[in-house]
């Protein structure tokens, strides 16, 4: 399989009007199987369709007749100034649609002023993602097969600049990807890991017959509580947790003293039957208090879905699949142009609602009959 060789468009045409478009149109520029893998969840896809579908049964309360001259999405996180609430999610082999890879998508953020989070398994160096990025630079880390592995992509990144440690944890092995192994994705040689290339590959664990190739095999080396706790005494960096969906595991992660959780199904490629993403959030953000930093992604796809994971508790979100959409189809400038979809239909929203900052989006902003009960209504409803 290899990477696509399509001409990627040149100026953004009158058809892309909305990231759907992106979405759309990603399926002629890329290899079939590339596609699978990225646009596919897990196994049913039941929670990734969940994503979706819980956001639309989110109303919204429409409060017009309100000054939104003095209006504004700016933010800070972590002490740092962000323009608007929006993030790039950390998605690795990012050349699979691009020669560029995460150098254009980095490029990209910092022209729109969006954060940044590089993927430990990204095919450009992180040293490279980081030159691009004048500010807003987060590293996403997985932890390795040893501690000395790990060490060693926190130091790269702490050299590099990057102001924060995003540490996933929801994929200490993958999701069943049957969508992506019915298309026959396999990885191209040209694409790789590069910030792990020169870790030495230790040869798989011998099973005995009555050992698990999952327990005693894929799990061997998967993170615990233990080892974030090891991690944050290795690092000023300030850790945030990537993939919580239970209150009591987000009330730990404050407890252990670390700076905030991404409440997140890795965009329903892991556990197949995990709630949406933006249906966890209200209890999560409810066992930590108002004031913990708690970031969202899963499903945002338009300007009101940020603005309802903000009136949810969320105070920013993260974007997965979309920026590879833009990326496949336009390079750095459909990136951009994704983006600033995002930020204008968010201030949309908010000028609609009647919410010049991002301070007075509340659950108010919600139509009674849409807040929680919609949410419990799609937890409980069959797909
Ligand atoms: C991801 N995601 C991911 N997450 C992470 O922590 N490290 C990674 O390397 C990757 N890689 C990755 C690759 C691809 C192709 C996808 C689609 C996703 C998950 C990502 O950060 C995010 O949680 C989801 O993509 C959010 O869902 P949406 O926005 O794609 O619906
Ligand atoms: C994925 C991994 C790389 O979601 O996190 O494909």
């Amino acid at each position: 399989m290899k990477p696509t060789n399509r001409p990627k468009l040149k100026r953004i045409t009158p058809e892309l009007a909305s990231v759907s478009d992106y979405e759309r149109l990603a399926k002629d520029f890329v290899p079939h199987g590339i596609y699978e893998y990225i646009a596919g969840g897990g196994a049913d896809e039941i929670t990734l369709n969940k994503n979706r579908r819980a956001f639309d049964h989110i109303e919204l309360s429409s409060r017009t007749l309100t000054d939104c001259t003095s209006g504004t999405t700016a933010l800070t996180l972590l002490g740092e100034q962000f323009r608007h609430p929006v993030l790039l999610a950390p998605v690795a082999y990012q050349k699979l649609v691009h020669p560029d890879g995460e150098r254009a998508t980095a490029q990209a953020a910092d022209a729109l002023e969006a954060g940044f989070i590089a993927s430990t398994m990204s095919s450009v160096s992180l040293e490279d993602i980081a030159a691009e990025l004048s500010k807003n630079k987060w590293f996403q880390l997985y932890f390795q097969e040893s501690q000395e592995w790990t060490l060693a992509l926190v130091r790269r990144a702490e050299v590099a600049g990057y102001t924060a440690l995003v540490v996933t944890v929801d994929v200490p092995i993958n999701g069943l990807r049957n969508r992506a192994q019915r298309a026959g994705f396999v990885l191209p040689q040209q694409v790789q890991a590069v910030n792990l290339c020169d870790m030495p590959h230790r040869s798989p664990p011998v099973l005995g017959l009555e050992q698990s190739i999952v327990f005693q095999g894929l799990m061997r080396n998967a993170p615990a509580w233990a080892d974030l706790e090891w991690l944050s005494r290795q690092t000023p960096l300030p850790i945030i947790v990537k993939g919580i969906i239970h209150p009591d595991d987000a009330v730990r992660v404050a407890d252990m003293g670390l700076a905030g959780v991404v409440v997140s199904n890795h965009g329903g490629r892991t556990l197949d039957g995990l709630p949406a993403s933006i249906s966890a959030l209200p209890a999560v953000r409810k066992a930590l208090g108002p004031d913990f930093l708690v970031l969202l992604d899963s499903g945002i796809r338009r300007g009101t879905d940020i603005f309802k994971a903000i009136a949810l508790g969320a105070n920013a979100v993260l974007v997965g699949r979309p920026q590879v959409y833009a990326l496949a189809v336009a390079g750095a400038l459909g990136v951009a142009h994704m983006l600033r979809l995002l930020r204008e239909e968010l201030e949309v929203t908010m000028a609609l609602t009647g919410c010049p900052t991002l301070a007075s989006i509340s659950s108010e902003a919600l139509h009674p009959s849409g807040r929680l009960a919609s949410i419990e209504q799609d937890r409980h409803a069959r797909c």
